[in-house]
């Protein structure tokens, strides 16, 4: 009973910032992504009818407390389908920093589900699979899926959305110039500063009204592989979003001040007429959308600001390994 899976992570090109105030962690805005090969994550889950307990390995260091519960909650559901009680050693690695705001928890959990499932001998459509992923982190349902990801806020589907390919990785040659700004984890998680925005942010009405209108916007300009139209609606959801969270009480920042430089940097590129736009997730790095044929000249402006340059491109959804 032991199965490997590999995901990699996602980038909201129209972000999922909020939850509705129902069960199954289903996302308040509706969010469109890039699955991303060269940011991933391996899992292997090994149930043992002999084990006392679960155990969670995440980059080789056993994990406790709070990412370890939410492990649990996956095994628990796959547990229940499969009608075994069997305890689980879930061994994980990322091959980019753990936790810092490039989404590990997206490919982590995709990862997870899709390895337990197997382990388990559960049957899981992608369908099913995403939204198991959902309830453990929305961003990892996207994961499941390869290419051009969205994912609905559920009112008409039962208030249980899956991902749903708008693109495959084929689609579309697009590069994504991630500069890490630190390799240190995030400071606030996004459970806690999307309830924070919601409690306290005098825009967050604002933003729920608005982001349909801009997922609208990059779901056409990713069908016409549009990348001026689609730099420019993915800023607006970014910047938009986090304006949001710095207008909550106190105020949620995550820019650092390489994040401004790092943005002013994008915009000169633009002013030299290098077509890249950036986006930023809970955290400080900065995502840069660029044509490949200038991912080598992006990635050179922006490493002397960035701790890491990573580049990446539109990859495939969760697979065993
Ligand atoms: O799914 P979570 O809890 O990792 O939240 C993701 C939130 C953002 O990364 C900021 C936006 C997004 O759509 O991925």
């Amino acid at each position: 009973m032991k199965a490997t899976a590999v995901a990699r992570s996602n980038i909201a090109l129209a972000k999922y910032w909020g939850k509705r105030d129902v069960p199954g962690n289903v996302p308040a805005t509706p969010s469109l992504s890039v699955t991303l090969a060269g940011l991933s994550t391996r899992t292997t889950v090994a149930f043992d009818e002999r084990g006392t307990d679960d155990v969670f390995v995440l980059g080789g260091v056993e994990v406790t407390g709070e990412p370890r519960a939410r492990v649990i909650a996956v095994l628990d559901e796959v547990r229940r389908l499969a009608g075994v009680a069997h305890r689980a050693r879930v061994d994980s690695a990322n091959d980019f920093p753990t936790a810092s705001g490039l989404a590990s928890s997206a490919s982590g959990f995709a990862a997870l589900v899709h390895a337990a499932a197997a382990a388990a001998g559960v049957e899981l459509s992608l369908a099913a699979t995403s939204r198991m992923a959902r309830r453990a982190s929305a961003s990892a349902a996207r994961s499941v899926r390869g290419g051009f990801v969205s994912l609905g806020t559920g009112q008409d589907e039962a208030d249980d959305p899956a991902a749903e390919v708008v693109a495959p990785e084929t689609h579309w040659d697009l590069s994504v110039v991630v500069a890490a700004v630190t390799l240190d984890p995030k400071g606030t998680s996004s459970t806690t500063g999307m309830r924070h925005c919601r409690d306290t942010s005098p825009y967050y009405s604002a933003w729920l009204a608005d982001a349909p209108k801009v997922f609208a916007e990059v779901r056409r300009a990713v069908l016409a592989r549009d990348l001026e139209a689609l730099g420019v609606a993915a800023e607006a959801s970014a910047l938009r979003m986090h304006a949001c969270m710095m207008a909550s009480a106190p105020a949620l920042l995550y820019f650092q001040a390489a994040t401004m430089t790092l943005l002013s940097e994008v915009r000169a590129l633009r002013a030299r007429g290098v077509g890249a736009w950036a986006t930023i997730d809970a955290g400080p790095h900065v995502k840069v959308l660029v044509a490949r044929a200038d991912e080598a000249r992006v990635a050179a402006a922006l490493a002397p600001h960035a701790a890491r340059v990573i580049v990446a491109h539109p990859g495939p959804g969760v697979e065993l390994a």
